[in-house]
């Protein structure tokens, strides 16, 4: 146990890890498509607002759980208190719902990627072959076994300091390629429209919705409420600044989120010819719309490639750290080995991913709560789950364990800027609103009460 630890010890290395896990498709392909659906500037503006308060102090307080305790989510909260550790189990649950989905939509990149280095980049990007795709039933579930087995190959080795070698490469690499195609992008004849949408808030666009939507995703984008990152902060040494690393995730995350929008959210209104109803193409808009701007670009083939791979590797690192979080539950619960646990963890994973994929397609008729499977599994973990998990670790730490707690932990090697925010925040300003969005989002879902 020690040695594992050690393993994600160097500043570098956290920083790293937990950016790796935070970066993904909730970045490249879920903030993109929900800023386009929610009103582009309001929604941003949201985000951004919710990522510098509610992000920091809960991505703070779970971090420094993790360290003072030196135990992952379920050890962590009964270490401090046992009548809580019904939160760890509830923030354990919620990797266990996403990683099936997620696969589904890894299997989707790596088709995509394919499709371009096989030389079919042009029938890609026709209308229709996305829909075409996912509708079917045997390609998609190759396509996420594939996914699903790359995972499990780099669990099964435990090999994290490969993941933090590699990324020190490539997470380089796709800062750079995010930001050069949304440069192509806003520089697109007819881009401007798109780009007001995307930067301007249009306040008559805003409503709780918004809100919900922001906070659901800032959960997904930064690991949050799911004790990653309690996990991640039991690997960190007590000299490393816990506040410097947690904002410079926080940047990170953001701005690729950022970028990643920008890329896409201009283009959208150019290859539609301005026709809004475009924007709210829900999950496919990466799909549908990337590869358009690809093949109207010089060496797009190329460069569709190299984006492809580098979401592929972006999904990657974050599905092996929701793998990660679920094997090493098991092997402590249930005293399984890690070989073992890698093995039952994907065979699971795969069966789980089944209605995710057919929901598209042969299994379209059956939909929980009048949504795609996808969507419901989505609905579960960001709208209901991470609220409460979120809405408990507050209490947890603003009136059992108490701030002050959280606030040594930080001050061990430095000081906490922050520390006001923090506290003012975890104790009164989060729950409220938790509360307030988690009613609201299950309300709406249940079409009960739309704002
Ligand atoms: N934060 C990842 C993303 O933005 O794609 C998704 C994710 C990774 C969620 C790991 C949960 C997790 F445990």
């Amino acid at each position: 146990m020690e040695k594992k630890r050690s393993s994600f010890s160097g500043k570098l290395g956290f920083v790293l890890a937990a950016a790796g896990s935070a970066v993904g498709l909730g970045n490249l392909w879920r903030f993109p498509y929900l800023a386009a659906k929610y009103g582009g500037g309001i929604f941003l503006l949201v985000y951004l607002i919710l990522a510098v308060t509610f992000g920091f102090t809960l991505m703070i307080g779970e971090v420094a759980l993790g360290r003072k305790t030196g135990l992952s989510a379920i050890g962590a909260f009964k270490k401090l208190n046992s009548k809580y550790t019904f939160v760890g189990y509830f923030a354990a649950l919620v990797p266990i719902i996403i990683m099936p989905y997620y696969c589904v939509i890894g299997g989707w990149v790596f088709k995509y990627f394919t499709a371009f280095l096989t030389g079919h980049s042009q029938s890609a990007a026709q209308d229709g072959y996305f829909e075409g795709f996912i509708s079917q039933t045997g390609q998609p579930i190759l396509w996420q076994s594939v996914f699903i087995l790359g995972t499990a190959i780099v669990v099964f080795l435990g090999v994290e300091k490969g993941v933090e070698k590699v990324s020190k490469v490539l997470m380089p690499l796709l800062v750079i390629l995010t930001v050069g195609i949304a440069i192509y992008s806003v520089t697109l004849p007819g881009a401007s429209a798109g780009i007001i949408y995307y930067l301007k808030p249009d306040f008559t666009h805003f409503s709780i919705t918004t809100v919900v939507g922001a906070m659901g995703q800032l959960f997904y984008s930064m690991s949050l409420a799911m004790g990653i990152m309690i996990t991640y902060g039991s690997y960190m040494k007590k000299d490393v600044n816990l506040e410097k690393s947690v904002s410079q995730i926080e940047i990170f995350d953001t701005g690729i989120a950022f970028f990643a929008g920008m890329m896409i959210v201009p283009a959208v209104f150019v290859f539609s010819g301005g026709d809004a109803s475009a924007i709210n193409a829900g999950p496919g808009l990466m799909f549908v719309t990337l590869p358009k701007v690809f093949m109207s670009m010089p060496f797009g083939t190329i460069i569709g490639i190299l984006f492809f791979i580098l979401v592929l590797f972006a999904a990657l690192t974050s599905s092996i750290s929701l793998m990660e979080t679920i094997v090493s539950i098991t092997c402590d619960r249930l005293h399984w080995n890690r070989r073992l646990a890698t093995i039952i963890v994907s065979l699971f994973a795969l069966a789980v991913a089944l209605p995710s994929s057919l929901g598209f397609g042969a299994w379209s008729g059956i939909q929980p709560m009048g949504m795609s499977f996808l969507d419901f599994f989505d609905f579960i973990s960001n709208s209901v789950l991470m609220p409460i998990v979120a809405f408990f670790t507050c209490i947890f730490i603003g009136y059992v364990i108490k701030p002050k707690t959280i606030s040594d932990e930080i001050k061990l090697n430095s000081p906490f800027k922050r520390e006001k925010l923090f506290v003012v925040m975890i104790k009164y300003i989060a729950p409220v609103c938790l509360i307030i969005i988690l009613v609201s989002s299950i309300l709406n879902a249940l079409g009960i009460f739309v704002i």
